[in-house]
């Protein structure tokens, strides 16, 4: 990849190219749980911006500049009263849309506070995040997506910071190839007791554990076809080994959504959707809402299971750069691949940050198993440049009244050899015609077993030099 275009493509401050191309979807900004507190008060950096989310008494959420419109005091530590978010140094008070509703220190007579306005975001709440629209004009509708549309005791939301830049984190997870390796774990553990964990339960109606076909697989068959919402990623493990015939293959399917999110199976019923935020260049929060087709979801289970590996407020890894990720050389040889525990986001955490603040693309070498992540490069950065021209990328969700779903449906199963698009149709027909909320709606467009009319499976390019080359 050429310097420039990494450049262009990893960097979302205000001004730059992919920070407008960004600014036209809605961004997760906080947890909802990060505002149940006494004094519902959050500082928020995204996209470079420095924000202050707050909850009023009546309910609403306002999203405003971090620093007072008067002369730059810091509005996070502000008093919150009085419908607003008032600046310690000479009390001037605003309102969650950016207005001025005060100024004290001013003469009564003073007309000042309706010429001043703070900057201010449109925010929404939806199944545990606040997402906001940082873009200029009339903000989309929140896509039709399973994880936006189900009732909100069938998700679960959590969050976690990485030290680097976004796209590091995003590619990490169009990467089918990698759980064979980073995520290899030399035992099985006893998939009765993989509620909420990723790669521990077995299958979809097999009992051949996850770890063992991760293990035991690596070399994965992978497809890619683009969708109106980003790709769809397929990977097929053939079972031919330890007396299997070859006559079943493992399918694993997985979304990426622009701009900056995947969809990926937990469990045979439980689907992560997954956003990597920008924090600014070098740092970003990965945003995960989990979404089930059969059951509620155990909120607090899900959630004691992530906090013991994160410290609050930041939602910052309790391994990190800092502590060389707690490394156990010992566990290396003979339990994991990584030696860093059980927990996959740890692994993945250091992966991406391992390459470094903002990876240097331009000294890769990419391999057939990246062939996603070559074609979403390829439309990212079709995006940008579409949007630095005036127009609007193809990857933008903004319609609900036609498609009142659309998935992205992912799948963690065994089926026949060689039918994995009758496969996968069969299985999330029967997953959601049995889901209490799922079953009456139109599982469109992203679901059924050629996904968007016209889309092609990618070819393979990985082995053309100019891999990159978009012409
Ligand atoms: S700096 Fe905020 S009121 Fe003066
Ligand atoms: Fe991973």
């Amino acid at each position: 990849m050429r310097a420039e275009d990494n450049r262009k493509i990893t960097e979302t401050g205000p001004g730059t190219p992919g920070g407008d191309w960004m600014r036209l979807y809605w961004q997760p900004v906080a947890l909802t749980e990060e505002l149940d507190t006494e004094r519902p008060v959050v500082p928020v950096r995204v996209l470079g911006e420095d924000l202050v989310l707050f909850r009023n008494d009546d309910g609403t959420i306002g999203l405003i500049d971090r620093r007072c419109a008067h002369r730059g005091a810091d509005l996070s530590l502000g008093r919150l009263e009085d419908g607003g978010l008032r600046c310690y140094f000479h009390g001037w008070l605003f309102g969650p849309n950016g207005s001025c509703l005060d100024t004290p220190a001013e003469p009564e007579d003073s007309k000042l506070k309706q010429k001043v306005r703070i900057r201010s975001y449109p925010v929404q709440e939806c199944n545990g995040i606040v997402w906001a629209f940082l873009g200029s004009g009339e903000p989309p509708n929140l896509p039709a997506l399973d994880c936006f549309i189900a009732p909100e005791e069938y998700t679960f939301a959590f969050k976690g910071y990485l030290d680097c830049n976004w796209l590091q984190a995003l590619e990490v997870g169009i990467d089918p190839a990698h759980a064979s390796y980073l995520h290899r774990f030399e035992e099985d553990e006893d998939t009765d007791d993989s509620y909420g964990k990723q790669f521990r339960n077995a299958s979809l109606g097999t009992n051949l554990p996850m770890t063992k076909i991760l293990r035991e697989y690596g070399r994965p068959e992978i497809l890619n076809a683009r969708t109106e919402y980003g790709q769809r990623i397929v990977a097929l493990r053939k079972l031919d080994k330890d007396g299997l015939d070859g006559s079943s293959t493992h399918v694993r399917i997985t979304h990426q959504v622009f701009p900056h999110g995947i969809t990926i199976p937990l469990s045979a019923t439980m689907a992560i959707t997954q956003w990597h935020v920008p924090i600014d260049d070098v740092s970003c929060y990965w945003y995960a809402m989990f979404t089930s087709l059969d059951e509620p979801v155990d909120k607090a289970t899900m959630r004691e299971q992530r906090l013991e590996g994160v410290t609050l407020p930041d939602y910052k890894p309790v391994r990190n750069r800092a502590n060389n990720y707690q490394f156990s050389y010992e566990e290396q040889r003979t339990q994991t691949y990584t030696g860093l525990g059980r927990d996959i986001n740890v692994h993945d955490q250091m992966a991406v940050e391992g390459q470094g603040y903002i990876y240097d693309r331009s000294r890769e070498h990419l391999s057939r198993s990246d062939r996603a992540i070559v074609t979403y490069r390829r439309m990212a950065l079709q995006a940008i440049d579409t949007v630095a021209e005036g127009g609007s990328p193809e990857t933008l969700l903004m319609d609900t009244a036609d498609v009142e779903s659309r998935g992205p449906i992912p799948l963690d199963g065994i089926g026949p050899t060689g039918q994995w698009e009758e496969y996968w149709a069969q299985s999330i027909a029967d997953l959601r015609k049995a889901s209490p909320w799922a079953s009456g709606l139109h599982a469109a467009l992203a679901t059924g077993p050629a996904g968007v009319p016209d889309s092609e499976v990618e070819p393979d390019r990985s082995q053309s030099p100019d891999a990159y080359d978009r012409s």
